[in-house]
């Protein structure tokens, strides 16, 4: 490809704040790891996660191909990726390898992210257990002796994990109860709840999970000290069903609400008229500096109702609580609120984190198929920055645990960079290419859709440029398509999509930029030829 001077600026991904816990199954080859994670996740309705076979699909080789093209050595560099990624993220049950407790560092990240079980059984008991698996190439040809040096050789450092889970004699539905049991004592019950440094003057607490509205009455008395009474502004979709709840909630947190005040539904909320109209009604209802605004919908109807909590009286709290995938896994934390304006969209706009944002997952079972399709990119988006190895968990996991993930590597990057002026950037993978597409489509390819087929260009250039695995953009696509997102760009005019490029140039100051895969999280690449980097829309 034509590249000018390629310069690459490493975002890397900063540490996630904490989720649900993970459960984490260790134990040597043959306790029963993959078997028991997988009924335990079952159980207690969580993704699961085979570190081995993480490795697999990324490396698109079985473990014994590995071993025998890269040595142990190549194997445990993939193994510590794959559990380092595994650590990032929460709420997923994973079994790990035999050999990745023996990187004590790496392992110890993942442990602290959850409940460790450590799967044991005795020599005799393996080797009949791995009777069939003697191709495992740490045991080729050496038979019950071999099992019984290895075990010994390894026990003290599974000793030293703790968590011994016995499963020598025992049913497999007893071994499952026991891991279950362990990581409910250990699992707080009901939504998650964060805290995140937005560069606000208060950090915006975040309580997502299903079900969040309705216990969200003690955290908007915490959020909202002194506040009486709060405007409910709601997208016209939801005003009757989901801002109706949230009038319920701020009734028992001892908060009047008032309204509540109907936007247009969607896009056409982000008009000034409609911000003429909320400061009206604000000013007509008497709110004065103590109350509080809260948004109730998708990103359209927080951002504008966000814009005018920031500039009534010179600025009111806000209380975010998003109804679609999109707003919860992007929209509702980070503080950008804006309107559209002469035809361009965000024009008007400034930062105004919400003190509380409320994702109650179960909103969105009221949205439309498309809409709650299209925040799914989003959340894939994120899970390529904190977790690629693990991408595929994102196929057949919920919505709530997707969402989880997605607020957690947003609260991260907003945390380290609340204006976005470094490596918040990360966030735009994808979206210098949807962009683009969408401009040339004259908006017939939806957002969502639009960011789904960026992804997959972004990790095509990412491995153009050497930056990502080739492999990476084919997994991406595997999972979005699994998910009911678009992968290839539809056929556009070349000359849109060089203007569209150009248009976005000019906006960041002179140069494309992309952001693409890269090790630890993202780069921010300049200098690449814009005819170049549309060849990445093909295969
Ligand atoms: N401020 C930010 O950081 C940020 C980040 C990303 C996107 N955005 C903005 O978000 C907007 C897109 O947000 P979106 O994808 O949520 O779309 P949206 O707000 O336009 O909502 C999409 C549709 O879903 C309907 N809807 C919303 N919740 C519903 C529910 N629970 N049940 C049924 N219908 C429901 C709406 O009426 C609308 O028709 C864009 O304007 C974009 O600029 C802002």
């Amino acid at each position: 490809m034509t590249v000018l001077a390629v310069s690459a600026t490493p975002l890397v991904a900063p540490p996630l704040p904490e989720g649900r816990p993970n459960l984490v199954l260790a134990g040597f080859m043959g306790t029963g790891k993959t078997t028991v994670g997988r009924a335990a996740a079952a159980e207690l309705a969580l993704p699961f996660l085979d570190t081995d076979d993480s490795i697999t699909t990324a490396r698109g080789r079985s473990i014994s191909a590995i071993f025998a093209e890269e040595s142990e050595t190549g194997l445990r560099r993939y193994e510590a990726a794959a559990v380092a990624d595994a650590a990032r993220l929460s709420a997923t049950v994973v079994a790990t390898g035999g050999g990745a407790p023996l990187d004590r560092d790496g392992f110890a990240a993942l442990a602290r992210s959850g409940v460790t079980v450590v799967l044991r059984a005795g020599a005799t008991e393996l080797a009949r257990r791995l009777g069939a698996s003697w191709e495992r190439p740490l045991l080729m040809s050496g038979g019950e002796h071999r099992v019984a040096e290895l075990l010994q050789a390894r026990s003290p450092v599974y000793e030293a994990l703790g968590g011994r889970l016995e499963t020598e004699g025992r049913r497999l539905g007893a071994i499952v109860d026991e891991a279950v049991a362990r990581y409910r004592s250990s699992a707080p019950a009901g939504p998650l709840r964060l805290e995140i440094a937005c560069g606000g003057e208060a950090p915006t607490r975040v309580i997502v999970g299903d079900g969040a509205i309705s216990e969200s009455a003690s955290a908007l008395r915490d959020a909202l000290p002194g506040a009486r009474r709060a405007a409910v502004v709601a997208d016209g979709a939801v005003i009757a069903s989901h801002a109706a709840d949230v009038s319920e909630v701020l009734r028992a947190a001892g908060i009047e609400p008032v309204g509540p005040f109907g936007l247009p539904p969607g896009e056409a909320a982000k008009h000034v008229d409609v911000l003429a109209t909320l400061w009206d009604r604000f000013h007509e209802a008497g709110l004065d500096p103590s109350a509080a605004v809260v948004a109730v919908g998708g990103g359209a109807a927080l951002d504008v109702a966000g814009f005018a909590a920031a500039t009534y009286a010179r600025g009111i709290r806000l209380v975010n609580v998003p109804t679609t995938v999109l707003a919860m896994a992007d929209a509702a934390v980070g503080g950008k609120v804006a309107i559209d304006h002469a035809g361009a969209k965000n024009l008007v706009g400034v930062f105004h984190p919400a003190v509380l944002v409320i994702a109650d997952t179960s909103t969105c079972a009221t949205l439309p198929p498309a809409v709650r399709r299209q925040g799914l990119a989003e959340i894939v988006k994120c899970l390529v920055l904190i977790a690629p190895t693990a991408l595929e968990v994102a196929a057949d996991a919920s919505l709530a645990w997707g969402i989880e993930q997605a607020l957690r590597a947003k609260a991260a990057f907003v945390s380290a960079d609340p204006r976005d002026r470094g490596i918040r950037r990360a966030l735009n993978l994808g979206h210098t290419f949807a962009h683009a597409i969408e401009s040339a489509s004259s908006h017939t390819v939806a957002h969502g859709d639009a960011v789904a087929i960026g992804l997959v260009a972004a990790a095509r250039l990412g491995a153009r440029l050497g930056m990502c695995d080739a492999a990476l953009a084919d997994r991406v696509a595997t999972v979005l398509e699994h998910l009911g997102l678009p992968t290839a760009a539809p056929a556009l005019d070349p000359s849109l999509l060089r203007r569209a490029l150009a248009a976005d140039k000019k906006r960041a100051g002179g140069a494309v930029r992309f952001i693409v895969p890269a090790p630890g999280g993202a780069a921010l690449v300049s200098g690449v030829d814009a005819g170049a980097a549309l060849g990445s829309l093909r295969p």
